[in-house]
């Protein structure tokens, strides 16, 4: 039987694991890449922030009448904030930490906003010493946190949108239905405090343009709704994060979603400051990580590889997102995918004396032994930031590529993460 309704989307996934093939082909074959695994060996993560620019640059071209802030706990590293900071980037905070990182390179408080909408009371005391205006609140117990904050403090309400299709849906633990922020719009007008407007996240990695379209257009009926019941005025949309990444099967392009963006927010971009805060589709595809085979054993499923980085290190996201993350045996990229006759399926386990550290089942790869080097791209966001020294492993390095990695060119990148290592 002929399988019309899969085929495109079978040839959608091959076309992307090529690409993803290809790049980590090109990636590895880099001067750079070679350098830092010679000094290092593996597990290895490699940072290019150039492709950090790129992805910035993309989001703003795309949607050029919003600001964007990059979600810092995507992945809080020094050589991506400068990178952001080069072009302009805001930066999106969630404590006291990220916003040290971000105090230590220079950037300035107008450029960061605090959108935990549960915030340590310290923590708001110090940003707001550090200059920070704009921070978020979904109940009556953190507005009454700014109670004595200064006058020109801006407060966005979250509002919940259910994202039962994300792979982390942020909805239940944060964020308000209408009749509550009403109520926190009241409350704050009491309180003498200024409800700029409201901020959303439609969960994260949901690969459903449509349904961050709706949540676009309720907020902005519901802002509408308010400002005539309640005779007040907002000045900010805050559109969350949430852009997908296509980790192994395809998903909505930046543009494919700011086209369904486009047409709802355009109209109001003279009036509201339009911001956004996307981690994961900044940095996903600027960090690649590259692992060896420490063992190989035949078990009753079949070949098991172990490898030297696991779910408890830098495939966090296997665990905490539901990521599937592709994996190239260093032998592919340089071959080619044609001879795919000689693989066998696999499962890959990762490093610690524990069962539930596997990386992923069932993955065809060619004969391997250990030693061999094995790729995985994509990896920048909800990676490094969650791994563990669960068995008292070390943290996986980050060696950051000098700007014009992929031309080849290699230069240094100062580091101040404890973890990175630079190419020179
Ligand atoms: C408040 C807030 N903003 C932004 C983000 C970044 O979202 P994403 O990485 O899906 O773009 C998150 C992620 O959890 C978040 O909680």
């Amino acid at each position: 039987m002929i399988d019309t309704e899969t085929r495109p989307e079978r040839r959608a996934a091959r076309t992307l694991i090529e690409r993803r093939r290809a790049e980590a082909s090109a990636l590895l074959a880099t001067d750079a890449a070679r350098a830092a695994l010679a000094l290092h060996g593996t597990p290895l993560l490699l940072l290019d922030p150039e492709r950090v620019r790129r992805q910035y640059r993309r989001l703003r071209d795309a949607l050029p009448f919003v600001r964007f802030h990059y979600a810092v706990k995507a992945l809080a590293h020094d050589a991506v904030i400068g990178a952001l900071d080069d072009v302009g980037s805001g930066f999106d905070i969630a404590t006291g930490e990220e916003l040290d990182l971000l105090t230590r390179r220079g950037i300035a408080a107008a450029r960061i906003i605090h959108t935990h909408p549960v915030k340590k009371p310290s923590e708001i005391v110090a940003a707001l010493a550090a200059g920070v205006r704009t921070f978020v609140v979904d109940n009556e117990v953190e507005l009454a946190k700014f109670s004595d904050a200064p006058a020109d403090v801006s407060l966005l309400v979250r509002l919940a949108y259910r994202s039962p299709h994300a792979k982390s849906d942020l909805s239940s633990k944060f964020g308000v239905g209408p009749f509550e922020a009403a109520r926190l719009v009241e409350q704050a007008k009491r309180r003498g405090l200024r409800i700029a407007g409201f901020s959303f996240h439609v969960g994260s990695q949901l690969d459903d343009p449509a349904r961050f379209a709706d949540a676009v257009s309720e907020t902005l009926a519901l802002m509408d709704d308010l400002e005539r019941r309640l005779r007040v005025r907002f000045d900010t949309l805050d559109i969350g994060g949430g852009f997908p990444v296509a980790y192994d099967t395809p998903s909505a392009t930046v543009e494919e979603v700011a086209t369904r963006l486009r047409p709802i927010l355009e109209p109001h971009a003279g009036r509201l400051d339009i911001i956004a805060e996307p981690g994961r589709v900044m940095v996903a595809e600027a960090m690649t990580l590259v692992t060896s085979v420490v063992g190989v054993a035949e078990r009753g499923d079949g070949r098991w590889y172990y490898l030297d980085d696991g779910v408890y290190g830098s495939y966090s996201n296997v665990v905490a997102e539901d990521v599937h993350p592709l994996v190239f045996a260093e032998e592919e990229l340089r071959d080619g995918p044609s001879n795919a006759a000689s693989h066998r399926w696999a499962t890959l386990g990762g490093p610690t004396c524990d069962s539930s550290d596997v990386i992923a089942r069932e993955v065809l790869l060619p004969e391997l032994a250990v030693g061999d080097l094995l790729v995985s791209p994509a990896m920048g966001a909800y990676t490094a930031v969650t791994a563990t020294r669960f068995n008292g492993r070390a943290l996986t390095p980050i060696a950051v590529m000098g700007r014009g990695l992929t031309t080849g060119e290699v230069t240094a990148v100062a580091a101040s993460d404890r973890r990175t290592v630079s190419i020179v």
